[in-house]
């Protein structure tokens, strides 16, 4: 015999989306005392999962599939069309060799030393400047570094540009109306660019090392042997280029993080017990980024007594699972030493998603996000000082993505 979903009842939920942002689905669960609900969201029926058993079983390849799941609208301006996200099978699985093989260590390390030159600069420049708006200051790092590493050419004169364009499509992710409309312009603007790069170097116009980004992309072959579109190959370079920028998100909320726990300053310095990496991984845990996933049932199958059945639109709840009183102590606490018992599991903390890299969808970027926030907290913490005057620092919790009000202003920054 098989149980009936707990059921939110009413026409759609669409509207309660946009009001309760990431605690959306943890408000159910509490309310439910359940790990999954039913709802109708965007016009459709949606099973919403949540919890490390729910990572499980939403990582089980032969239960769901990526196509068909994101709506247009993050397709539109996150996403692209026809990239990695909505691949599934051996199609997904050659293109995701592709960006697994721009994470050797060697790699990381050419990454690592990227970050360092660019905070190196940054430090400079804001010794003179009377205020720094840290966020977009870390995104201007990064976008610099990420053109760097994937070896794309950023004359100076295009770097805001850029910027602002990385940064639109990131922010409009939960958004409807104008910053959709931001992040649609953003990534039409960017797709053409790259796709002029993409062409230059594949004409020999242009050249690249062999390890980087825009050479393997531009050279990689599908399963039938055949180059990349033009379009798809810049979809992809882009998916490489704007999560870089995206980093500088965390290092904002690592500043904030700081600011608001300044016991951890002194326990940084010292970088006792690795404390940096705990911190790193506590910052990805509590602050709010990425609020859930999507995707499709492949086939008829039973979990847990309930009847998922093909083709329903199904929610790992990511913000909720990072927050979970099942899985974490106090986890509406900063607390960094948490981290020293944690097993590891690949399913209980997924802010950057869950199961394996090769094999499923989980972020091909995960390593280089924790290297570059530990080089970003290092700098913060060891090699310059700053203040932070009076300023509204509170993030919301319903818009998506997240970040604090004043986008963290320090002031007085000097070189330590
Ligand atoms: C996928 C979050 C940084 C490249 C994802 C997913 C999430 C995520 C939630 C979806 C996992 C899934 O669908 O199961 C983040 C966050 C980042 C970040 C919060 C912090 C800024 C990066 C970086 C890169 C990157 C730095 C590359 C340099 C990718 C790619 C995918 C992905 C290529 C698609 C993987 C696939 O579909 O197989 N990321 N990411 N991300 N991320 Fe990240």
């Amino acid at each position: 015999s098989t149980n009936q979903i707990p059921r939110d009842e009413g026409l759609d939920l669409s509207l309660s989306l946009l009001s309760e942002g990431y605690q959306f689905i943890p408000n159910r669960v509490r309310r439910f005392n359940s790990d999954i609900f039913q709802t109708r969201l965007m016009g459709q029926k949606v099973i919403c999962i949540s919890g490390k058993e729910a990572g499980e079983v939403f990582y089980d390849p032969e239960r769901f599939q990526r196509k068909g799941a994101a709506p247009n609208r993050i397709r539109e301006s996150l996403f692209g069309e026809a990239g990695v996200q909505g691949l599934d099978g051996s199609a997904h699985q050659h293109r995701k060799d592709l960006f697994m093989s721009l994470m050797t260590p060697q790699s990381l390390s050419v990454l690592n030393d990227l970050t360092i030159e660019q905070w190196e600069m940054a430090i400079d420049k804001w010794e003179k400047m009377d205020k720094v708006i840290l966020f977009e200051e870390a995104e201007l790092i990064m976008c610099q570094v990420a053109c760097h590493f994937a070896g794309v050419p950023l004359w100076a004169k295009e770097l805001t540009r850029r910027t602002k364009d990385f940064s639109a499509m990131i922010d409009a992710f939960g958004a409807a109306g104008p910053r959709h409309w931001q992040g649609r312009l953003a990534r039409n603007r960017s797709e053409r660019w790259i796709e002029y790069v993409i062409t230059k170097f594949r004409t020999g116009k242009m050249s690249a090392d062999e390890n980087t980004a825009l050479y393997k992309i531009a050279w990689h072959e599908d399963l039938n042997g055949k180059l990349l579109s033009v379009k798809t190959a810049a979809v992809e370079l882009l998916n490489i280029l704007r999560p870089i920028v995206a980093i500088g998100r965390y290092i904002t909320f690592g500043a904030l993080a700081l600011h608001q726990h300044p016991e951890t300053h002194g326990k940084l310095q010292p970088d006792a017990d690795n404390y940096v990496q705990m911190f790193v991984q506590e910052v990805r845990r509590f602050y709010p980024f990425g609020p859930f996933l999507g995707a499709r049932v492949r086939r008829n199958f039973t979990w847990k007594e309930h009847n998922f059945k093909k083709g329903t639109l199904v929610l790992l709840d990511i913000y909720g699972t990072n927050h979970s009183p099942k899985l974490w102590e106090n986890p509406d606490s900063f607390w960094p030493e948490r981290f020293h018992d944690w097993k590891g599991s690949p399913f209980d903390f997924i802010p950057q998603g869950g199961g394996d890299y090769h094999k499923g969808h989980r972020c091909a970027g995960e390593w280089i996000t924790i290297e570059a926030m530990k080089t970003s907290l290092e700098y913060l913490t060891k090699h310059m000082e700053y203040e932070v005057p009076e300023q509204n620092l509170s993030y919301s919790m319903v818009r998506m993505p997240s970040i604090p009000k004043s986008r963290f202003v320090i002031k007085n920054v000097r070189r330590k």
